[in-house]
Formats: C-alpha cells, sequence, structure tokens
C-alpha cells in the first residue's frame, strides 16, 4: 500500500503504539503530522526526526490535545499550509497508559470516568469534526477509530475504558453514515491486549500469557501487528469498507 504525496494525521503518537503507525506511513511515502500532548513533544520530535530521516515521506510533530478545539485548529492549519490538506486521521490518542491500575466500577470517582471518557470519546469525535471540513474539500478522506476488544470481553477493572471504547464505535458508526456521501470513510480497529509498555504496567507477565495462550494464532501481540490493518483501512484499497470495526488480535475475540 502507497501513500505518496497523502497526507495522514496521527495523534497518540508518541505512544507506545502510535509511533509504528507513523513510521509505517513514512515508510510508504505519506506527509505524516504526528501529533501528541506537549507533555510528549520530545519523544514527539525525536520519532519525526528518526522516521524522516529513514526516508519516504516527511513527518512533523505538532503538540496538542484532543480535547482542544483550539489545538486542533492549530494542527490542521499546520497540515493544510506544510502539505495542502489531509487524507486520513488514525484517532489513535487515548487514556490507556495512565489509568495505571485497575479498579472495580466501585472503586471509580466521578472524575476518573469523566477524564477517560473526555478524551477517548470526546477527543476522538473532535478529531473527526476538526478534519471532516478539510477531507471534503479535498474530494474524501478515511479515517480510523481506535476501539479495544475489551469493549466485548468486558474486562473487569476498566469500566470507564471499556465503555469509551464502545462509545468509539457507535460513534464510528454514525460518522460513517453521516460523512460517506463526502467519500470519507470512518472505521474502527478493535485491538487485543498487546504486549508494549503500558500493558505490561497495568498487567501481569501470567496475564500477557493467558491472553497470548486464547488467540487461535498462540502468541502475544505487538504494536506492529496492528499495522496492516490500519494502512488498509486508510488505502485506496479499503475505499469500499466503512462503519466497521476490524479486529485485531490474532484470533482471540470473534464477532
Ligand atoms: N496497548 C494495548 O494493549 C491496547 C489494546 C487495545 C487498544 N489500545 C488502544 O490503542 C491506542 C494506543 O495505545 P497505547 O498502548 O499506545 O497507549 P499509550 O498510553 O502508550 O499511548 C497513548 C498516547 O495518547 C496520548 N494522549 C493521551 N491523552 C491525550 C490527549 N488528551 N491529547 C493528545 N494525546 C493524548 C498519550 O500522550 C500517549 O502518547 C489507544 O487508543 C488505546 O486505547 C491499546
Amino acid at each position: 500500500m502507497q501513500f505518496d504525496g497523502k497526507t495522514v494525521v496521527v495523534t497518540g503518537a508518541a505512544g507506545g503504539i502510535g509511533g509504528n503507525y507513523v513510521r509505517a506511513f513514512a515508510a510508504a511515502g505519506a506527509n505524516v503530522v504526528a501529533a501528541d500532548v506537549p507533555a510528549a513533544a520530545e519523544a514527539g520530535v525525536a520519532l519525526a526526526e528518526k522516521a524522516t530521516a529513514a526516508g519516504g515521506g516527511p513527518v512533523v510533530f505538532v503538540a496538542g490535545d484532543v480535547t482542544s478545539d483550539a489545538d486542533w485548529a492549530v494542527l490542521v492549519a499546520r497540515a493544510r499550509d506544510e502539505f495542502g490538506g489531509i487524507d486520513a486521521l488514525v484517532n489513535n490518542a487515548a487514556i490507556y497508559q495512565g489509568l495505571t491500575a485497575k479498579r472495580p466500577l466501585t472503586d471509580l470517582s466521578t472524575d476518573d470516568w469523566d477524564t477517560v471518557l473526555r478524551v477517548n470519546v470526546r477527543g476522538t469525535w473532535q478529531g473527526i469534526r476538526a478534519v471532516a471540513p478539510v477531507m471534503r474539500a479535498g474530494g474524501g478522506g478515511r479515517i480510523v477509530t481506535i476501539s479495544s476488544t475489551t469493549a466485548r470481553t468486558g474486562v473487569p477493572g476498566f469500566a470507564h475504558y471499556v465503555a469509551s471504547k464502545a462509545a468509539v464505535e457507535g460513534l464510528t458508526r454514525v460518522a460513517a453514515r453521516e460523512l460517506g456521501a463526502d467519500g470519507i470513510t470512518v472505521n474502527a480497529v478493535a485491538p487485543g491486549l498487546v504486549s508494549d509498555e503500558a500493558s505490561r504496567a497495568l498487567n501481569s507477565d501470567a496475564y500477557l500469557a493467558a491472553a497470548a495462550g486464547g488467540r487461535a494464532l498462540g502468541r502475544e501481540m505487538l504494536p506492529d501487528d496492528l499495522v496492516g490493518a490500519v494502512l488498509f483501512l486508510t488505502s485506496d484499497a479499503g475505499g469500499f469498507v466503512t462503519g466497521q470495526t476490524l479486529v485485531v488480535d490474532g484470533g482471540g475475540v470473534f464477532t
């Protein structure tokens, strides 16, 4: 899948998984706008420099919070000025690593709930709302949201996170219907438990091994396992797929 001349925005780019999307899009020739919170700017700039130096398309880092309309306006303006528009958005940012511990729903505070829903759901909607007019003006586009298999398994200890990811899937379907006439596809990717730093902080090795054992493919999942699905859904080849959730978990959960 080639993305020469296309401009792709990836949020949460400095996280455990986001950088893999950035590197893959750049290697496939895309202009990449890699976005993350200002606190992640150092890692984000380093990622952008390294990915650009590796060849393929250029990568720029833009600091911003997905829950800020002003930050989205800056990002969209930068993409327009530097690359002429936006062809694809991967709404990858979420509060995941920041969850720090699994807790029963009876122990969650209202603030815990609001913080997760605000970033994971509202931030995803704000991103779609910010890029849709630019994509419309450019004749179409591709949007990928990121869910989680926990929305299906209802894994205990994550009520706010699980609810947020189920909401992302609903939002994805509405957005697909509302934006389809403009040539914009909107799909969700639902990863299984990825053996990255964030997951290791939240789960024991035994838990990760049990997840691996429950998969048809019988191994731990790595961030790179997600890249093919995300690239497909943002490519020309994925152009007639919309409103869907693609589970990528090595055959752990069947839908
Ligand atoms: N790691 C897993 O096992 C797993 C499984 C299923 C789904 N996911 C999803 O995959 C995506 C990436 O997960 P990850 O493992 O890389 O998590 P992560 O916590 O390592 O990365 C998330 C990134 O989002 C950024 N972010 C958080 N709040 C933000 C905000 N308000 N504005 C902008 N950026 C913000 C963080 O700074 C971080 O760089 C998330 O949507 C997550 O829910 C992860």
